[in-house]
């Protein structure tokens, strides 16, 4: 062959190789044996190891696994990654219609339901129709580049078909799901039982451990898949299953019971027949995905917190065990709150060893009547901590004593106290040891600064020597202070101290979730660093300028306030920040609103007010409580009220909803 031949024969090979690859990894259908196929795939391989020149990124030979990493590089979601609100019931899912139809009177609605896989979300980015970037959640904001392992996956192509939407547009982004079969994961355990390594939870576990490592031979070697269930870029699509229909054609495996359904009754029929189907299918479903159908209604209905309103994650009931509480006691938290713990007898439930339950409060544990030596039935959905549901009076022998709330803090000896109308009991020691522990773990943590090689272990010794007390002292420790200490030496020491300094430059939202205000997780921590931009004008910010912000409730405004203005949390402050560099949110200049400021008055018709202030933010503008001569802009609905007349006088421009409907379309 000349090389114009093997160019052709080289090209012949590929997209041959790549028929069968669709063929059987995306849609389960075998034309010629294993054997015939590989002999293809050496062909290919021999030729390209002849002419590297020819090798392309794409090529089905590149999917051999790379060199491994030495670490992930991070990546901002351009579409942010949401999750979803859990619903276990009927009522539930009533409910979640109740509330759409509260935020959007008019529409109707219907659902497109598919089963929800129990793997890793990922999100591919493709640019000119070839796989170029695979990245994790994340945070949701800004995740890791898993590439090299994704591109391992089968079932993943490298180069999406060509379909006539996408050529006009250069980027295109797919959301799916990487999994494993059950029979894949049964495999590695067995593996792993046999050589005595520890075993794997769930198919869910094994699948991000895969994942998130940085050898791509390791990832090869697990028998990965992925299924595609969204398609954030905007294709022209009109419905959920439209969307579906389109990554199908861009060459992906969807899930074939996939439904729309036209009312709650049919989505409670299919939830019963999924459960039923639930042990035969060669994936692990934890429940199903609900969606409104209509991608124009899913968009306005927006976003609550971390879960689109529009969407909604039906679980099937979560497994229970039995077992016998052998203590009660208290864990005191960063922000003082005593919250009761179960110790148990341990029970392996839905595959993980529990020990602990949490008891939330004394209310819950009056209404559970639970005593210590009582049988409780125990319960876990997921991940999260399981909960007692039930106590098993009958068969409650002699008389336990009912638990009390301790009167003192278990770690300092102070007074506990219930402040009025809060369920929780708190230590009313502002110095508490324990809260100021919490509070320096909580600091350190993954999503607050994150430092390396500080963990509860290290932060209790160096707490113990005093060499710290508040996050600020974290900041000076030295090598001196370090290395004389156990488990230290002096390179260990040289490390920590190293990625201290690597975190002394930090993201505003990280700073205001590292700082542990109470009702401040990490979804307000966003809402209120993109709010006030910088440190400063958020500790200048009164309870009014935090209580307009909306998604911020009033028990988070009375909170960030009181941190705000107490003197110890200020003191602290200004010292952390001589040893910080805090990066300014960057202002959403290109906003076609930023620098504008909105209020409404009387009734609007086509949008709530709520939907409304998320549209002026959303393009950079701020909305205000009151009328003053700075407000740009009073929208006026119907049956206005006494602000029309301050507006008027103060000379503010006065808009109708339609002119403010014109600003904000874009
Ligand atoms: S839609 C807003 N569809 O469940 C997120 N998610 O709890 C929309 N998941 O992170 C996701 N199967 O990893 C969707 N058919 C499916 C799913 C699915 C599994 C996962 C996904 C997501 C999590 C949300």
């Amino acid at each position: 062959m000349n090389k114009k031949e093997v160019k052709q024969r080289i090209e012949l090979l590929k997209k041959e190789i790549e028929h069968h690859r669709y063929l059987y990894h995306v849609r389960d259908i075998q034309e010629i044996s294993d054997a015939a196929l590989d002999s293809l795939k050496k062909e290919l391989f021999d030729l390209e190891q002849q002419y590297p020149e020819y090798i392309t990124p794409n090529s089905p030979t590149q999917r051999v696994a790379g060199e491994p990493l030495a670490q992930f590089t991070k990546v901002t979601h351009s579409h942010r990654m949401l999750s979803l609100n859990d619903a276990f019931s009927r009522e539930d899912m009533e409910e979640w219609v109740a509330r759409m139809e509260r935020f959007l009177p008019e529409a109707n609605f219907s659902f497109f339901v598919e089963p929800k896989i129990d793997g890793l979300a990922m999100n591919l980015t493709y640019k000119n129709g070839e796989l170029v970037v695979a990245s994790t959640r994340g945070n949701g904001y800004v995740g890791e580049d898993v590439t090299v392992n994704i591109r391992t996956i089968q079932s993943v192509p490298l180069q999406l078909r060509d379909i006539p939407v996408i050529r006009h547009v250069d980027t295109v982004e797919i959301r799916g799901e990487v999994y494993m079969t059950k029979q894949s994961f049964n495999a590695v355990n067995t593996e792993r039982e046999k050589a005595g390594e520890p075993l794997y939870m769930n198919p869910r576990n094994l699948a991000a451990g895969s994942i998130r490592q940085l050898d791509p031979h390791l990832t090869a070697s697990r028998d990965l898949r992925f299924l595609a269930y969204a398609l954030p870029t905007d294709l022209g699509q009109k419905t959920h299953a439209e969307e579906h229909k389109l990554l199908e054609s861009m060459g992906f495996r969807t899930d074939p019971l996939c439904r729309v359904c036209t009312s709650i009754d049919d989505v409670m029929k299919m939830y019963g027949e999924m459960q039923k189907k639930r042990d035969a299918l060669p994936y692990q479903i934890d429940g199903m995905v609900i969606m409104v159908n209509d991608n124009a209604l899913f968009t306005r209905l927006g976003v609550v917190g971390k879960a689109p309103r529009g969407s909604v994650a039906l679980k099937f009931p979560a497994e229970q065990a039995t077992t016998v509480v052998e203590a009660i006691d208290v864990q005191v938290g960063r922000t003082g709150v005593l919250t009761p713990v179960a110790h148990l007898r341990p029970v392996r439930v839905a595959g993980t060893m529990v020990k602990r339950a949490t008891l939330h409060n004394m209310d819950e544990i009056r209404r559970l009547d639970v005593r210590v030596g009582d049988t409780v039935v125990i319960q876990k959905a997921g991940d999260i901590i399981p909960d007692i549901v039930e106590v098993l009076k009958k068969m409650r022998s002699g008389k336990p004593r009912t638990w009390q709330m301790p009167k003192r803090c278990p770690l300092c000896n102070a007074l506990v106290q219930q402040p009025e109308g809060e369920v929780a009991f708190y230590c009313t020691n502002p110095d508490c040891d324990g809260k100021h522990r919490e509070q320096l773990y909580h600091f350190v943590s993954k999503h607050a600064f994150d430092i390396e090689g500080l963990g509860p272990k290290i932060i209790d010794q160096l707490v113990e020597q005093d060499l710290i007390a508040t996050p600020a002292d974290i900041f000076t420790l030295t090598e001196e202070d370090l290395v004389p200490l156990e488990r230290f030496a002096e390179q260990s020491a040289h490390n920590l101290l190293e990625s201290i300094r690597e975190r002394t430059t930090i993201s505003l939202a990280r700073f205001l979730y590292a700082l542990g205000i109470r009702h401040v997780g990490e979804q307000m921590a966003h809402t209120l660093a993109d709010e006030f931009k910088t440190l400063d004008a958020f500790l200048q910010a009164s309870a009014e300028d935090i209580d307009v912000i909306p998604r911020i409730g009033p028990a988070a405004v009375k909170s960030i306030a009181e941190y705000l203005s107490n003197p110890k949390h200020q003191k602290m402050l200004k010292a952390l920040r001589e040893h910080l560099t805090i990066q300014k949110v960057k202002t959403n200049a290109s906003g076609k609103l930023s620098g504008t400021s909105f209020l409404f008055t009387g009734a609007l018709s086509h949008m709530t007010r709520e939907e409304a202030k998320e549209r002026v933010q959303a393009l950079g503008g701020k909305t205000a409580v009151s009328v003053t001569a700075e407000l740009s802009y009073l929208v006026v609905g119907d049956k206005p009220g006494s602000k029309l007349t301050k507006a008027e006088k103060l000379g503010v421009t006065v808009l109708s909803e339609d002119e403010f409907l014109k600003i904000v379309s874009v």
